[in-house]
């Protein structure tokens, strides 16, 4: 070839190149959230049928009785379709052209019961939130069952429904390609219109879900989504919230593409420390057309080096089908994933057509082993590790369950703070920022699942929970459900094939990773032998050296322990405002203090770990006392993640560090001459206590224990001095404080991204005039907030505060409150002032600083 002709035809193929990497870098995909610029109305419009969106379900959700098995069949004939609902007369809030500008405007996530007043009459298992009841009977089992009568159910109000839209243009040259909106969670019934067609309802308060919108959409103009939200029932015996609480997103794929929840990243490690990556890819075809494709694997290691590549053969995927294509790629010396590593790696997935804009889609997986042993626990990456979880349920203070990302990350801070390494996602799906926020953090997850029945409905749930999460590193173990003690269905025959079902298709959808079943009772029976993995709820519950010795091939693991309560800075217990101390000896009779539990699971090392109930205190579900008490007690943390004393206590025996805590707080007003109890939750050998210089003794600590001393009460100092080997390594105090002088205010990051979605979480203190803080100030706090930044919520931690979530006032608890700031999407200087009337004020700037949002739906 004549040299010029040559150069000719390298500039031309050079062009062809530049040209394929321009298309495959302008957006094959786009994923953009959809949660900025919302419209929500509560309740339906004046007039309506009721009948037109009715959905009968059995009578209680949370725990299926044998009876609901007859139930479920005469139910489904009942209830409308979504065929019979575009039938029936048009609803107005559904229509495109239904003028919204009066309601209000939010951004999402959002939870409107949060915003509700409190209401003695309303359900308490949801934190008597003035929701309004749909259907009776659920403060049932749970108040009966910790001996407490039901609330009357009456004189509520309908707030029980709300309704959301949304509308958005959609460009012409969207057309051809695939089209899909993804709920993160809404709670619950959620009917889903898309340009004034009803497209589906999703039942379930806890599951992600995504639904097709490109048949419907109108291109070129103006779409309106529109999500009617029925929260009337409740689910589970806890606080649910009620609306869309988790991100939405509207992705926008070329017809041929990664399916939604389309990879399955599964790795096996050789001897040699080489892994072998099964790279499962699930390709669909939304085109009328046949197409030939191919799939370029990657792997991207956490530098952005790709370490491995697989190119497939071109496979067919007929029109609106699926092909799965599983390439496995080689990793030599991989980074392992571990709580302690949480070494992360991409598979980067293109599908190439001939003549198309490529799809790119991304997973984020981890290499690692792990395995339930029936002697030695659990071994991750091949070494024994002791699970140390807590159980943790969705809901905040001042948010609800619509829990901003940066809170969520708050949580799981703190939880790594205190030495745990598993969090529980009890009782159900939680959001999908919490597990990557786990596999980026390094938490194991327990991931369980709510609905325990062989309904559509109930597999659908788990389906789409373990589609979801398989690629998860941090997920170790499916819980399947919870306590399943209804006629005993754990444990009896009726229940088997139940479970069987249940367990065949989890096996079905992950062959990886075991199942497990948290028990309350019937250890050997039913469902023990279904599971994997067997999960004792509660060791006075059963008897677990008789299972292991009946069982010795079923690895165990204690699915939920303690349900100690404790009240943050309470030291005598007061029923009248519903307050119980915080030595947190007070357990139901199904509980064990901290004391009893941790050395009885140490001194069995085949159980592979302990899940503690609970982590942060959730709203609902209150024990010992109900009203005028709103959430429960049973957690380490209250509502905003302020430490009670058993924080401590756990830090002592799982974190490893150097850990001296002294209780309680040394501002007493004299009582009397009763000694008071002064205990040390540490992890040093001994203990010597001194009041104002006087030794009250030096004790040993026993191992998975505390010490306590009776001390009479007099103002001053309480210092301990911690020994290990006989070495004095550190010392304690507490001290007597002055009254309230001055407030303070500590953000948890001073500099958060001005994105319209971080948020700094920030503590209000009273300090006394040396400084200290008082641990027993109440004072009532007012906030102003100016810059771009608002107040998204407030919380003290207070078991019986009526005090409204939302607005900028609040008391502290105790010493403390917490006011949640959420950044704008401009940047500049934050300032919160915080002022109570006779204290110095406190004034906190925070830096918003400039970031670019990510990508949304304008
Ligand atoms: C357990 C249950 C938890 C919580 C706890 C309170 O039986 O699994 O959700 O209710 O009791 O002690």
């Amino acid at each position: 070839m004549p040299p010029r002709l040559q150069s000719l035809r390298c500039a031309l193929s050079l062009a062809f190149v530049l040209g394929l990497l321009a298309s495959a870098s302008a957006a094959g995909r786009e994923r953009l959230l959809l949660d900025f610029g919302w419209r929500f109305q509560l309740g339906d419009p004046a007039g309506l049928d009721p009948a037109v969106f009715a959905y009968p379900e059995v009578d209680a959700l949370e725990r299926t009785a044998r009876a609901h098995l007859d139930e479920e069949p005469k139910l489904v004939p009942l209830r409308r379709t979504v065929a019979e609902i575009n039938a029936a007369a048009p609803v107005a809030f559904a229509q495109p052209d239904f003028d919204d500008s009066a309601w209000r405007k939010l951004d999402l996530p959002h939870d409107w019961a949060v915003e509700l007043p409190f209401n003695p009459q309303a359900l308490r298992n949801h934190g008597y939130k003035d929701m309004g009841a749909g259907v009776g009977a659920q403060n049932s089992w749970e108040a009966l069952e910790m001996g407490q009568s039901a609330q009357a159910l009456g004189g509520v109000t309908g707030n029980t429904i709300g309704w959301y839209r949304r509308t958005f243009d959609l460009s012409a040259a969207d057309r051809g390609g695939a089209l899909w909106v993804e709920f993160d969670g809404i709670y619950r019934n959620a009917l889903i219109w898309f340009n004034g067609r009803c497209l589906t309802r999703h039942v379930s308060g806890f599951s992600s879900f995504k639904v097709d919108l490109a048949p419907h959409a109108n291109y070129g103009g103006k779409n309106t989504l529109v999500v009617r939200v029925d929260a009337a029932r409740t689910e589970g015996w806890y606080y649910e919230g009620a609306g869309i609480y988790r991100h939405t997103w509207l992705v926008k794929a070329p017809p041929v593409h990664v399916a939604h929840w389309g990879t399955f990243v599964t790795s096996t490690l050789a001897a040699d420390g080489t892994a072998t990556v099964t790279a499962g890819t699930t390709v669909r075809n939304d085109s009328p057309a046949a197409a030939q494709a191919v799939l370029v694997s990657r792997i991207v290691d956490a530098a952005g080096l790709t370490v491995a590549e697989h190119t497939s053969a071109p496979f067919a995927v007929a029109p609106g089908t699926e092909t799965t294509v599983s390439p496995t790629l080689a990793v030599a010396a991989p980074a392992l994933w571990s709580p302690e590593t949480p070494n992360l790696y991409r598979l980067v997935s293109e599908v190439r057509v001939a003549g198309a804009t490529p799809d790119r889609y991304e997973t984020a997986f981890g290499i690692r082993t792990t395995r339930f042993d029936p002697e030695q626990g659990f071994l991750l990456n091949g070494k024994k590790y002791v699970i140390r979880g807590m159980g943790v349920h969705q809901d905040h203070a001042g948010v609800g369950s619509a829990v901003p990302d940066a809170v969520q990350e708050f949580r799981i801070r703190r939880l790594k703070e205190m030495g745990a390494n598993t969090y529980r996602t009890a009782h159900h799906p939680h959001s999908p920022v919490i597990m990557e926020a786990c596999d980026r953090l390094g938490l194991l997850v327990v991931d369980e699942n709510r609905r325990f029945d062989d309904t559509p409905e109930a597999l659908g749930q788990l389906e789409r929970l373990i589609r979801r999460d398989r690629n998860h590193p941090s997920v170790v173990l499916w819980s399947l459900g919870n306590e399943e003690f209804k006629d005993q269905m754990q444990g009896e025959p009726w229940g088997e094939p139940i479970a069987r079902k249940i367990q065949a298709l989890a096996k079905q959808l992950d062959p990886t990773r075991p199942t497990m079943m948290p028990m309350n009772g019937d250890w050997g029976k039913g469902f023990s032998h279904i599971v994997d993995v067997m999960g004792f709820n509660y060791l006075k519950l059963g008897d677990a050296d008789k299972f292991h010795a009946d069982h010795p091939h079923i690895p165990a693991i204690s699915s939920e322990e303690s349900s100690a309560v404790s009240t943050r800075g309470i030291y005598v217990e007061d029923r009248v405002r519903a307050y119980v101390p915080a030595y947190a000896d007070k357990v139901p009779p199904w509980g064990s203090p901290n004391d009893k539990w941790l050395p009885y699971f140490e001194a069995r090392p085949w159980v592979a770990g302990v899940l503690v109930w609970a982590a942060f205190d959730w709203r609902g579900e209150q024990w010992p006392y109900d009203w005028p008490a709103i959430n429960s007690q049973f957690s380490v943390m209250d509502t905003c993640g302020f430490a009670k004393d058993s924080f401590y206590f756990l830090q002592a025996w799982w974190s490893g560090r150097d850990v001296l805590h002294l209780l309680p707080h040394w501002n007493w007003a004299v009582r009397d001459k009763q000694p008071i109890a002064v205990r040390a939750y540490t992890n040093f050998d001994e203990v010597e206590l001194f009041l104002n210089g006087q030794s009250q003794g030096r004790k040993p600590v026993p191992r998975g224990g505390h010490v306590e001393w009776p001390v009479i009460y007099a103002a001053g100092v309480l210092r301990a001095d911690g020994y290990r080997g006989g070495q004095l390594v550190k010392t304690a105090k507490v001290e007597t404080t002055g009254p309230s002088a001055a407030l303070a205010l500590t953000p948890d990051r001073a500099t958060v991204r001005a994105d319209g979605e971080d948020c700094a979480i920030v503590t209000v203190a009273a300090l006394d005039t040396q400084g200290r803080p008082v641990p027993t100030a109440m004072d009532h706090v007012e906030f102003e907030i100016s810059g771009p930044g608002k107040i998204i919520g407030v919380g003290n931690g207070d078991p019986s505060s009526h005090e409204s979530d939302k607005g900028s006032r609040r008391s502290l608890f105790n010493g403390y409150a917490q006011v949640i700031v959420q950044t704008a999407k401009s940047a500049g200087p934050i300032t919160l002032t915080a002022r109570s009337p006779g204290l110095r004020p406190a004034t906190l700037t925070l830096t918003a600083a400039p970031v670019t949002p990510r990508p949304s739906v304008p």
